[in-house]
């Protein structure tokens, strides 16, 4: 249990010990954390990230529900066609429902006459008004429909190979976890549906998870996961950027699809290398475009992929001096993985082991 390393946002004492399942309180400045279905909420409303509440209040507060349909769908073209047949599918109704109303203006207009339009017409009108209205509110999801296929074509006429993959950079990074009996204690920041913590290994450590995310209708999703497997994970509503823990109380760190859109990047990598322990590790999977992108593999990048992002690609840049063995690995088309251990001693030299080479704007190419 992570609770006896809980820390009060508000006056950082290891001190939040009136515990309800309605509220937490700490006991030294009085200051009361609601529960949301029973998950504490330990963070401040008020030092938020302009951008992680926005994306909190008017992305995950509606889409928490079908995420895990929702987010794919954005790595429509990357995606093997095996596994997204079924978001190809919806993209096909969405284009061929678009191509026919706007046929069917033309038709009417040109062809049949304004004077003969019926009741059918009209309703196929203002579909379309609310399309072109949606999809002009949420130009991600008109870039999407529009780069799809020929997103789809260049990937698949370059196949991207990476020099790890995916599971082999887990595999290494878990290894000597894996080979130890001693129980860890493992933190998984902005978990959201826990999708992440419960498919890339983790659940085979001897290990005590905490997963934390800003949102109580994503991580209600986890815990429900979780509780499914009957998982020992502790749930708790915490912002990245302010971690509610004593420092140094966990073995392991993640952060998974969020880093690169937190509002402060900065704070949000201090944050999780101060709640690791000495000789601990890091691990953050994120957004980034492979070298070879072409241009208009960039405009997919920029306005579909990582429309959100305050980053451009790892935080190679912000290189955090307790860090050591950093490495670098692009694992997919526009996905890094980052991974470092925090130092035992902080005067030992940095090296990042990347696969990739910096240019002089920091963005790795
Ligand atoms: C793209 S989802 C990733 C979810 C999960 N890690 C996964 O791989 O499925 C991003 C998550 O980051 C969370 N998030 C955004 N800003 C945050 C912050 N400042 N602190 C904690 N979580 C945050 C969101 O609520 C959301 O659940």
């Amino acid at each position: 249990m992570v609770e006896s390393n809980v820390i009060c946002p508000s006056c950082k004492k290891n001190s939040v010990n009136v515990r309800y399942q309605t509220f937490w309180m700490c006991s030294e400045c009085g200051e009361k954390y609601s529960c949301v279905s029973g998950i504490p909420k330990l963070y401040l409303e008020e030092s938020l990230g302009m951008t992680d509440k926005g994306l909190r209040d008017k992305v995950y507060k509606y889409m928490a529900w079908f995420y895990n349909f929702w987010n794919p769908f954005f790595m429509l073209p990357v995606r093997p066609i095996k596994i997204s047949l079924k978001h190809w599918l919806v993209y096909f109704l969405l284009v061929f429902s678009f191509i026919f109303m706007v046929y069917n203006v033309i038709d009417l207009i040109a062809f049949r006459g304004i004077e003969n339009v019926t009741i059918k017409d009209f309703l196929l009108f203002a579909a379309l008004v609310i399309f072109i209205f949606v999809f002009s509110k949420q130009q991600r999801y008109a870039y999407l429909l529009l780069l799809a296929i020929p997103i789809k074509i260049i990937v698949s006429i370059r196949s991207f190979v990476p020099k790890k993959s995916i599971s082999s950079v887990h595999d290494e990074f878990l290894k000597e976890y894996l080979e130890s009996d001693k129980r860890i204690k493992m933190l998984d920041i902005a978990s959201g549906t826990g999708q992440a913590l419960y498919r890339r290994g983790y659940m085979n450590l001897n290990a005590d998870y905490t997963a934390v995310d800003l949102s109580a209708g994503m991580i209600v999703q986890g815990r429900d996961l979780m509780v499914k497997q009957k998982a020992p994970v502790d749930f708790i509503l915490a912002d990245a950027t302010n971690l509610p823990f004593k420092s140094g109380t966990f073995d392991i760190c993640t952060n998974y699809g969020a880093f690169n859109g937190f509002a402060d990047t900065k704070s949000a990598l201090k944050e999780m290398i101060r709640v690791t322990k000495k000789g601990g590790k890091i691990l953050i999977l994120d957004e980034q475009e492979y070298p070879e992108a072409t241009w208009l593999e960039h405009v997919y990048y920029k306005k579909v992929f990582a429309c959100y992002n305050t980053l451009a690609g790892s935080p190679v840049d912000l290189l955090p001096e307790e860090l050591e063995d950093m490495q670098v690995h692009q694992v997919y088309e526009f996905i890094y993985v980052f991974s470092a251990r925090k130092k035992l001693d902080v005067q030992k030299e940095n090296e990042i082991k990347t696969d990739l080479v910096k240019t002089k704007n920091g963005v790795l190419t």
